[in-house]
């Protein structure tokens, strides 16, 4: 078990709806130039975790694995993409500009599964979301924040779900 600070945020969730509710509540809180690094081995919920996260964001399309087409894109009603990539087969960071993720960046929102492997490709600052199977109908989230706007994103998102207003 890893050790966690004060700024990360943990959940158990019991149902894929629940996965989704919390992808929901983060997406509405993003703004372009966003950075979410997805962790989770298969069946974990990241897909469903992302179905949440395009709906928040506000893209009405659906979502789907990238597993077979490298990067899924949604389009956000009022302008603005989101973009769900998987780097599984890219060897390295170099492969990854070919991408032009900083202009993906500047559209929307990047979401990246595997992201260990084009990790310099990558801005420092970013939203870590780790997803761990636990029981059939149980996913154990751990979201953690590296730089201050992703600490400032999670408390919204804890005031949003924990209570308060
Ligand atoms: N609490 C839960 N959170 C997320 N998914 C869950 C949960 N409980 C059951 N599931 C199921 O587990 C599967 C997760 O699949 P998926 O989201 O595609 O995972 P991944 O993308 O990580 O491979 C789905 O069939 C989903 O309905
Ligand atoms: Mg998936």
């Amino acid at each position: 078990m890893a050790i966690l600070d004060a700024k990360t945020i943990e959940f158990t969730s019991n149902s894929a709806e629940q996965t989704r509710r919390l992808g929901m509540r983060l997406g509405g809180l993003l703004q372009r130039g966003a950075c979410i690094c997805l962790n989770g081995n298969l069946g974990a919920g990241k897909t469903t975790f992302v179905q949440g996260l395009a709906a928040g964001w506000g893209s009405s399309d659906p979502v789907t694995s990238p597993t077979f087409v490298l990067v899924n894109q949604y389009e956000r009603l009022t302008g603005g993409m989101l973009y769900h990539l998987d780097a599984y087969r890219l060897a390295n960071s170099l492969e990854a500009e070919d991408l032009d993720l900083t202009g993906m960046m500047e559209d929307g929102v990047l979401v990246v599964e595997w992201p260990e492997r084009i990790d310099e490709a990558l801005p420092a600052d970013r939203l870590w979301v780790d997803l761990t199977y636990v029981s059939e109908g149980k996913r154990h989230l751990v979201f953690q924040p590296v730089g201050e706007t992703y600490v400032e994103i999670l408390n919204a998102f804890r005031k949003r779900t924990f209570g308060g207003v």
